[in-house]
């Protein structure tokens, strides 16, 4: 399974890369607002850091604006992966921009129904939100389960980001469904590396090991 996360922040960024569990980085308009900062010169940066897919979103509504501005965007860096909203105008701009050669993740997926019609239009991505589901009582894990087993039925080449990740099971669970990818928050990434079993453990060898005579 592939990790990217889900941030703007490039201190978030560089810090997790670090670790070498950063296959690439989505961002979202909410994402970057929280940055205050211009949007292009935070995806050129976080291209700098990462060498893996990288997400950014357009905020036409309409198909000719989002190929538009995907085709600004995709100069930024050959690793740009375009997000386009799950509507209609997003599938025509997800079929242009596919017969160009670019890469698109489709977002705000909430449905399987949904996630075809985008790997069917051309989509390279598409990003089912668990977590928002899990919000409104609507599981957000069969969600995934149901698209994995259909793109495996049909063999279609699309990946699932497993996206709206609130906590680690999160993560075990859409491994466990099948997800290709998650798109891991900060946060949830801290949590998962963290077990109070291990802080016992290292205490305990340390303090064994100052017993010892040496
Ligand atoms: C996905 O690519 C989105 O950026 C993200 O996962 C949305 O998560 P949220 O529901 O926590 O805003």
């Amino acid at each position: 399974m592939k990790f990217f996360i889900d941030t703007a922040n490039v201190e978030e960024i560089k810090e997790i890369n670090e670790w070498g569990v950063v296959d690439g980085v989505t961002t979202n308009p909410s994402l970057i607002a929280k940055e205050g900062r211009v949007f292009k010169e935070v995806i050129e940066e976080i291209t700098s850091i990462v060498d893996g897919p990288i997400s950014a979103e357009v905020i036409s509504l309409e198909s000719e604006g989002m190929v538009e501005e995907a085709l600004e965007l995709v100069k930024i860096h050959k690793n740009i992966v375009i997000k386009i909203p799950m509507t209609d105008e997003g599938l025509k701009a997800v079929k242009v921009l596919s017969s160009k050669g670019v890469k698109t993740n489709v977002t705000l997926i909430f449905s399987p129904s949904q996630a075809l019609l985008a790997a069917k239009a051309g989509a390279a991505y598409v990003s089912p939100f668990v977590g928002r589901l899990d919000d409104i009582s609507n599981p957000g894990m069969n969600v995934i389960s149901d698209i994995a087993e259909i793109f495996d039925i049909f063999c279609i080449e699309t990946e699932i980001i497993s996206a709206s990740i609130r906590h680690p099971m999160h993560v075990v669970e859409s491994a466990k469904m099948g997800a290709h990818i998650a798109t891991v928050p900060y946060k949830v990434y801290k949590q998962m590396l963290k077990h109070p079993l291990t802080d016992i453990g290292i205490e305990k060898f340390l303090k064994d090991w100052e017993g010892l005579t040496k």
